[in-house]
């Protein structure tokens, strides 16, 4: 058997890893074999020079077999699912589980929190008094009986090695990595016990994986291994050179999900959010084509049936109900910035990387894994690309709880907002659909 150090020098080598050395190393980083410093060398080996196909499958098991899986074969209903792989102010998944719940379909998603510059659902969701992502796997098919839809993260039960590599990847710079997403995303969604997946891989500059190329080698290796698990998937490139949506934080993208389900437009939220669901719908038979399915998604958006199903979902995890009445008060933390434009133009760019950076310096993110996160922190963007500007007007405010977070947020938004005089391309928001 190899050594944990053998083993690591093998990836370094560029030698091939056999399912019994990935089993073994995975289990050792459990059990306290492989130390965490270890275990970031070997994802930064791994980040450098990749695995093959076979090395990526094994490594997917592993994470798999790291813990139980969740049997949902009791339910006759179809059980669909969708993840995405980061974005900023990527928050689709606040409206996606509740809506597709209405559908009477089942949603068990095992999500994630913030990784690298982008946040995650669970901390959005953890934002609400009293929400609880770390609840019993009983409890969990329970609100699923009940609600078609609960939301967790990765626990010691189910994928603990995703939970603690997760932790690793996500302030070593190895997130990156086509293997160790489809290994972290696909694990999950094969615990969960899904019957079809929806993948929203994130492209452009705000992605986690920044190189367009490699995006779309991630979906088709997405949709490619979730087929070999034997499930129905579908992988939707989408656009994420600025960020989604009009607030990128915790509790103010939660804000902005409900501001939605009640009827106000945030047109590339929407668009994102319907396509997704439109997936969703079609490999559920909902719908006949994705097309369809976004259509009748996107009606279904701002909608009584799914902000109720929301509350809902949110009850059944002890999220405080009242909290979230607050949604039109803008809860924010207690210093506040401005940045406003110096000329008149159009805005032709918000750098959706480094407004992710700014974000986790104002406290909506971690910068290693055991910082709290201050929920009220983040962002609120007043102008999107595309959008007129007179000089002296507010493009967006940063919200922190010490000047000094603001001052090294406002360091890294340097260059990050360009205006011009001349209109930018349309901005289009689905690249590609994979299946
Ligand atoms: N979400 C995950 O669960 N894992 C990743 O690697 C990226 C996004």
């Amino acid at each position: 058997m190899l050594s944990p150090v053998q083993i690591i020098k093998a990836k370094r080598h560029h030698k091939e890893l056999s399912e019994k050395d990935i089993q073994n190393f995975i289990n050792g980083f459990l059990n306290g074999d492989v130390t965490d410093y270890q275990m970031s060398a070997f994802l930064m080996a791994v980040h450098f020079n990749g695995m093959t196909d076979n090395e990526t499958f094994y490594l997917t098991e592993a994470f798999i077999n790291s813990g139980k899986t969740i049997d949902l074969s009791n339910f006759n209903k179809f059980k669909v699912d969708k993840h995405s792989i980061g974005g900023v102010g990527d928050k689709t998944s606040l409206i996606i589980a509740p809506l597709i719940a209405t559908f009477n379909l089942i949603v068990p998603m095992i999500a994630g929190r913030g990784l690298g510059h982008t946040g995650g659902t669970l901390d959005k969701l953890e934002s609400i008094q009293g929400y609880s992502a770390r609840i019993s796997v009983n409890e969990f098919i329970q609100n699923l009986e009940k609600s078609n839809v609960s939301l967790i993260g990765q626990t010691d039960e189910i994928v603990p090695a995703d939970r603690k590599i997760y932790a690793i990847r996500d302030v070593t710079g190895t997130v990156d990595c086509i293997p160790l997403f489809v290994s972290s995303i696909v694990s999950k969604k094969i615990a969960e016990d899904a019957d079809g997946l929806v993948y929203d891989v994130k492209i452009g500059k705000g992605s986690n994986l920044p190189d367009d190329d490699e995006a779309v080698k991630l979906a088709k290796k997405l949709v490619e291994v979730t087929k070999k698990f034997g499930k129905k998937s579908i992988a939707v490139l989408t656009d994420m050179n600025e960020p989604l949506g009009n607030k990128i934080g915790n509790w103010n993208e939660v804000e902005e999900c409900i501001a939605v389900m009640k009827g106000e437009k945030v047109d590339d939220l929407v668009k994102v959010t319907s396509v997704l669901c439109g997936a969703m719908l079609f490999m559920s038979g909902v719908a006949n084509s994705i097309e369809e399915g976004e259509k009748i998604s996107s009606e279904k958006i701002a909608n009584e049936n799914t902000y109720k199903k929301f509350e809902e979902m949110i009850a059944n995890q002890y999220g405080d109900i009242e909290y979230l009445k607050n949604y039109d008060k803008k809860l924010r933390s207690k210093i506040s910035y401005d940045i406003v434009a110096e000329e008149d133009g159009i805005i032709a760019e918000l750098n959706a990387y480094n407004i992710g950076y700014a974000s986790i310096e104002l406290g909506a993110g971690r910068k290693k894994s055991s910082d709290k996160i201050d929920f009220l922190s983040g962002i609120d963007l007043h102008k999107k690309c595309g959008a007129e500007i007179k000089r002296g007007e507010v493009i967006c405010s940063l919200y922190a709880e010490t000047q000094e977070r603001i001052d090294k947020a406002l360091f890294q938004m340097q260059g990050s907002i360009k205006i011009s005089k001349s209109k930018p391309q349309e901005r289009i928001l689905i690249k590609d659909i994979i299946y």
